[in-house]
């Protein structure tokens, strides 16, 4: 019997017998319900189909608000009866009383009395929001990515969610793609590194059942490297690429016990991942060891009809359960389909079991049997508000990941005697605070940058002149450069314009906001640019003509506060990017660990560049400055049994405290294939006070140098490595060491 063997998720004895008992008395019917996620539809209230609804929205023809209005008053199809009548193991929703109510129908009113488990997309943050992945990430602060999951948990089970989708931990190299905002960058380590903190933060701590959740893991797999960074688009890799690059995040959140993993809607060198059993059951369930559930993407059983490998809607649900996919979110392919399919011997009742297995393991994990219901008192306590320590926890983590890319000109930290004209319409809209995928925050919650500043004591005067829609008040412009003694421009891009189905061609600033920036500049007065963005940007004109540029991303409630306080220095910048910028959109995708080719881009002709652009990234992986300096020295590289001692020297070299995220990478410079001409393999995050120099050291394990060829299979390569230590990808001290495994 598959049971959890991960390091979280083991079921006690007592546990297994529960599940063998609950499914040695469940009827066929009664399994497959448990194999079936239902999501509320909308049923009414409107004078047209809910699907002619969102073509309206999507074409234009209906505002959002109005949108909105219209759903705040539909009926809604909560699919009480498929409950009670034990067809439903799953619903999504994220209103407690809500999911009282629904739980109360599978708890009291079905045969056996299994809840339901209640899932929604709780990425980074529910009413307490935090940064967007991509941003947290470049914290390079496990301790913190634990922190904000853990808050999470909590925050999710006191309204009803007992499983999130989350963490999204699908690396991503291309930023055309809008979910790169939502996952953890563009490298494999560090992708890791945020996946195992993340299940420890949502999983870690089973002292009861308000502290944690199921996680799930996703996309499974490779959605980051849809061609042309078009979202939903083909995937083809070698095993190798999957095997070092996609996988490892994986892995890691397996060997951290996740209990469950979304399928990605992609196919794979051909299969669609919702079909594909190599990936499910022979990578994912046997190699990999995922003793939980796996889940469909929205839809993504029904739509294995349109990728062309399905006939038809039942031969979608018999391919899907074959390869191992345990439960069906929203199609009913399930609920309609797998009976027969059983019946006629075409889907094996092992299958069936296995599936029902590992979803009732989950729920008998969680303590829901136990524990089904959100006390009184505690969604009372939320309707009053968010807990203070989880808004401080918000703005810390804001703070964090912060990225200050360049500071010429001696303005920042900003003196508050000094007037600000604070600009752009992104610096008063709550609703841009948050970023994608983040659903359930209250406005009254979220402090603006111009809420900010004030919040600062700042002397400050807002403009909006102009923003990511392509507006440009003329006027409004002049009195900000007329006005202030320093200008503070908010660019970027909206919520809207990154997450799911928000893929671009255009990288740049969208709108009129480089011509708002040229503008400003003009007026001879010191600007300060902030960029709110939910992806790298190709920012090669302003790098060129702004003198300050400090990237803020989507960072949650708290940006407000969180922006202001960087900016009047009472916290210093300490991130670093998780993703490479360009210069220009052309050079989509890229990311720092890529092979050397046999023409690495140099100054003659025939090497691999453009004629028209730069190679390399306009800001790099690892890239971040603060408000001090730091030098690094005397790396030295020493060779263990099991696995090289490192340590290099950082100073502060400047006239103000920091912390420095110091980074360590490897590259393995002749092997059976090409490998990245370096690799991350460690990072520490260093408090310096001015002056101050601290010795840093790091233990590379053997272990972790090697690389899976194309059968799959590990390699350790005995030769020379190039170790590398330093403040980001492309600034580092180098040692050379040939290693014997
Ligand atoms: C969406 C997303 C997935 C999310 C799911 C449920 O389409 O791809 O990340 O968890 O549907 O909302």
């Amino acid at each position: 019997m598959n049971y959890m063997g991960g390091k979280k998720m083991k079921l006690t004895g007592e546990q297994q017998k529960k599940v063998e008992s609950i499914l040695s008395q469940m009827t066929l019917e009664e399994k497959i319900g448990q194999m079936n996620q239902e999501s509320p539809s909308i049923v009414g209230g409107f004078d047209v189909p809910f699907s002619e609804l969102i073509e309206m929205l999507t074409d234009g023809r209906l505002a959002q608000e109005e949108f909105e209005r219209l759903m705040s008053t539909a009926k809604q199809d909560f699919h009480e009866e498929e409950i009670r009548a034990g067809l439903v193991g799953s619903v999504m929703g994220n209103d407690p009383r809500k999911a009282n109510e629904l739980q109360k129908i599978a708890v009291e009113e079905t045969r056996l009395g299994i809840p339901l488990i209640i899932g929604f997309d709780v990425i980074h943050g529910l009413r307490s929001v935090f940064p967007i992945a991509i941003a947290e990430a470049g914290s390079f602060d496990d301790a913190l990515f634990e922190e904000t999951a853990r808050m999470v948990a909590k925050e999710s089970r006191a309204h009803g969610i007992s499983w999130n989708f989350a963490p999204m931990i699908d690396v991503a190299r291309d930023s055309r793609w809008g979910r790169v905002s939502e996952g953890p960058g563009e490298d494999t380590f560090l992708g890791s590194r945020f996946a195992r903190a993340k299940i420890r933060g949502l999983q870690g701590d089973t002292s009861d059942t308000g502290n944690y959740v199921a996680a799930c893991t996703k996309h499974y797999i490779c959605y980051g490297a849809c061609e042309g960074g078009r979202d939903y688009n083909t995937t083809s890799m070698s095993t190798s690429q999957l095997y070092n690059v996609y996988l490892p995040t994986f892995r890691a959140a397996m060997e951290e016990g996740a209990a469950t993993v979304m399928a990605a809607f992609n196919d794979l060198n051909g299969v669609p991942c919702t079909v594909n059993e190599y990936l499910l059951r022979d990578v994912l369930k046997k190699e990999l060891g995922l003793d939980g559930f796996v889940v469909s993407d929205a839809n993504a059983i029904k739509e294995c009809v349109i990728h062309g490998i399905a006939a038809d809607d039942a031969d979608a649900g018999v391919q899907a359960a074959i390869a191992g996919m345990d439960m069906d979110m929203g199609t009913h392919i399930y609920k309609d389909h797998l009976k027969a399919a059983v019946e006629s011997g075409k889907v094996s009742m092992e299958v069936i079991d296995e599936a029902v297995r590992r979803i009732l393991s989950v729920k008998v994990w969680l303590g829901l049997f136990e524990h089904p219901y959100v006390p009184e008192e505690v969604i009372e306590a939320y309707e009053k508000g968010i807990p203070a320590e989880h808004a401080a926890l918000a703005r810390k983590a804001a703070e964090e990941s912060i990225v200050l890319l360049k500071n010429d000109g001696a303005v920042l930290p900003l003196d508050k005697s000094r007037r600000i004209s604070l600009v752009g319409t992104l610096a008063d809209s709550a609703d841009e605070v948050t970023g994608a995928w983040a659903m359930g925050w209250k406005k009254e919650d979220c402090v603006t940058i111009l809420d900010g500043f004030k919040n600062a004591g700042a002397n400050v005067s807002y403009y909006p002149c102009g923003g990511p829609e392509g507006n440009l008040n003329e006027e409004e412009l002049a009195a900000a450069c007329k006005d202030g003694d320093v200008i503070v421009a908010i660019v970027g891009e909206t919520t809207a314009m990154s997450g799911e189905a928000s893929s671009k061609a255009d990288i740049t600033l969208p709108g009129r906001q480089r011509e708002m920036l040229a503008k400003l500049i003009a007026s001879g007065k010191p600007v300060v640019t902030v960029f709110m963005n939910g992806r790298p940007l190709a920012l090669g004109w302003e790098a060129e003509h702004l003198p300050v540029m400090v990237e803020a991303w989507h960072l949650g409630i708290q940006m407000g506060n969180a922006v202001a306080s960087v900016l009047y220095g009472e916290v210093a910048p300490s991130a670093k990017l998780s993703s490479s910028f360009p210069y220009v959109n052309g050079q989509c995708p890229l990311y720092y660990n890529h092979p050397s080719t046999g023409r690495p881009a140099g100054k003659s002709k025939f090497t691999s560049k453009y004629l028209d652009a730069p190679a390399e990234a306009l800001f790099p992986f690892g890239y971040g400055l603060s408000y001090t300096t730091f030098a690094y020295s005397d790396l030295r590289v020493e060779e263990k049994k099991d696995c090289l001692e490192i340590s290099v020297k950082i100073a502060n070299t400047g006239e103000r405290a920091g912390v420095e995220a110091a980074q360590l990478y490897m590259q393995d410079v002749t092997a059976s294939l090409v490998r990245p001409v370096k690799e991350l393999k460690g990072y520490k995050r260093v408090a310096l006070e001015a002056g101050e120099e601290k010795e840093v050291s790091f233990v590379l394990a053997k272990k972790d140098m090697g690389f899976y060829d194309n059968a799959g299979n590990y390699r350790l390569e005995d030769g020379l490595f190039r170790i590398c230590a330093g403040a980001n990808s492309r600034d580092l001290l180098e040692e050379e060491i040939t290693v014997r495994f």
